[in-house]
């Protein structure tokens, strides 16, 4: 499920320079399978050419009300009529004070006013230096917009173009798409809490050496994601990977299988969905040496015993909140053959209500995956795609069995 494939977005640019951004946006609401028209004012086209846009959105750019190319003149009615929803980014202070007095004097701010409202959403997302940010105009400007129904993202902290540090900057393209999926994806998960657990874990040997797996941690961070998008309050607990946070997720650090079960048994208790796709090693050195172990040129190798790790998610499951009902756990099973046996027979081990197969080998590091979803009454395919669109996938299901809906 991709929440903006088949959406035709205008993207309209005010004057700032975070119109360079709004390139990188425009390319990625691309990628992700969305229309773009784009519409830039005069000021806009100062910091970014019509001719950069046109060749990223593959549409010719309205920069005028004037537009001939409209057989009835009416660029502003045919261009919002058409639009799901009007993003603008940079949303420039100038701009924001003329959409809150319903001033229309060129085209971008004339479709905005014309925009059918119940129908066509407005998200802006400002840009501007921190002391217009600050100013009393500005910040009540932005409560009044969002009080008419006007979607007015954040913004962004830092250095900005004009030597100073603070709020003001627009928010990076990738954060805009993520809240312009957000946007559009039904919010199945609104107000519930979910905690999942992602990457590998890292075992100790000595300071320096350790034992650990392949895992990346991209399908869970995928999940802590696409349920923030759907709604929930998210914390993730992830091992060592080297992934951002999702934007709008609460991110735990953690390193071996005896911290990730210490955090999550300390997040858990908010928690009404747990989702375990962490690869959680099985066995840690039962004693890690406090200083690196030296080779002393005899040829002999260290001797090293095992103990075993707790197993996160069988504890998670056995707690009362599972046990009633009240926490719903969801396992995730790395197989390298014979994937519905072992996650049938791994579902039961772990009496856990839903268990997520897959093929660790092909997922492993991918971008893309294939799931098996295996519950009490059988094992639905879900097939090859990309882990974004999976989790969304994996979050509605998720959605459905705890409103009881059938899946
Ligand atoms: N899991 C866990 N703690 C562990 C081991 C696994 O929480 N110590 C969780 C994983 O996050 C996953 C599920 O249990 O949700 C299954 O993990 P997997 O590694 O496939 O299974 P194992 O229990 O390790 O069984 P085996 O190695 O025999 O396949």
């Amino acid at each position: 499920m991709n929440t903006l494939a088949g959406k035709h977005l205008v993207l309209g640019l005010s004057g700032g320079i975070a119109c360079y951004k709004a390139a990188e946006l425009c390319r990625a609401l691309i990628k992700s399978g969305a229309t773009v028209q784009v519409v830039m004012t005069d000021a806009a086209t100062q910091f970014m050419t019509a001719v950069t846009m046109q060749a990223l959105s593959g549409r010719p750019v309205y920069t005028s009300q004037w537009d001939a190319r409209e057989g009835n003149n009416m660029a502003h009615i045919n261009l919002s009529r058409e639009a799901d929803a009007i993003v603008v980014a940079p949303a420039s202070a100038d701009f924001l004070s003329k959409l809150l007095h319903g001033g229309a004097d060129e085209l971008l701010s004339l479709l905005c006013l014309a925009r059918p409202i119940d129908s066509v959403p407005l998200i802006v997302a400002p840009a501007m230096n921190r002391e217009m940010w600050s100013n009393p105009a500005t910040q009540r400007n932005m409560a009044q917009l969002r009080a008419d129904g006007v979607h007015v993202l954040d913004v962004g902290q830092g250095d900005q173009a004009c030597g100073e540090t603070g709020d003001g900057r627009m928010l990076e393209a990738e954060e805009i798409l993520d809240e312009l999926q957000a946007f559009f994806t039904p919010q199945v998960l609104a107000g519930q809490q979910v905690l999942v657990t992602a990457g590998p874990t890292y075992e100790a040997m000595d300071p320096v050496r350790g034992i650990t797996n392949l895992s990346s941690g991209k399908m869970g961070f995928a999940i802590a994601r696409a349920a923030r998008q759907a709604g929930a309050l998210v914390t993730l607990v992830a091992g060592p990977v080297n992934l951002g946070t999702p934007r709008g997720v609460r991110r735990v650090d953690v390193r071996s299988a005896i911290d990730m079960l210490a955090a999550v048994q300390r997040e858990v208790t908010q928690a009404q969905i747990f989702i375990a796709t962490a690869a959680v090693a099985d066995w840690r050195p039962d004693t890690a040496a406090d200083q690196k172990i030296k080779k002393d040129g005899s040829g002999a190798t260290p001797q090293l015993a095992f103990v075993e790790n707790p197993d996160i998610l069988a504890t998670v499951a056995q707690s009362p909140a599972a046990q009633s009902g009240a926490l719903f756990c969801v396992g995730f099973a790395a197989e390298s053959h014979d994937l519905l046996a072992h996650a049938t027979a791994k579902r039961l081990r772990k009496q856990v209500p839903l268990l997520v197969g897959n093929i660790g080998p092909s997922t492993f590091g991918q971008d893309d995956n294939a799931l098996l979803l295996v519950d009490a009454q059988g094992a639905r395919e879900v097939p090859r795609a990309s882990k974004h669109d999976l989790a969304h996938e994996l979050i509605t299901d998720i959605a459905r069995r705890i409103q009881s809906v059938p899946v």
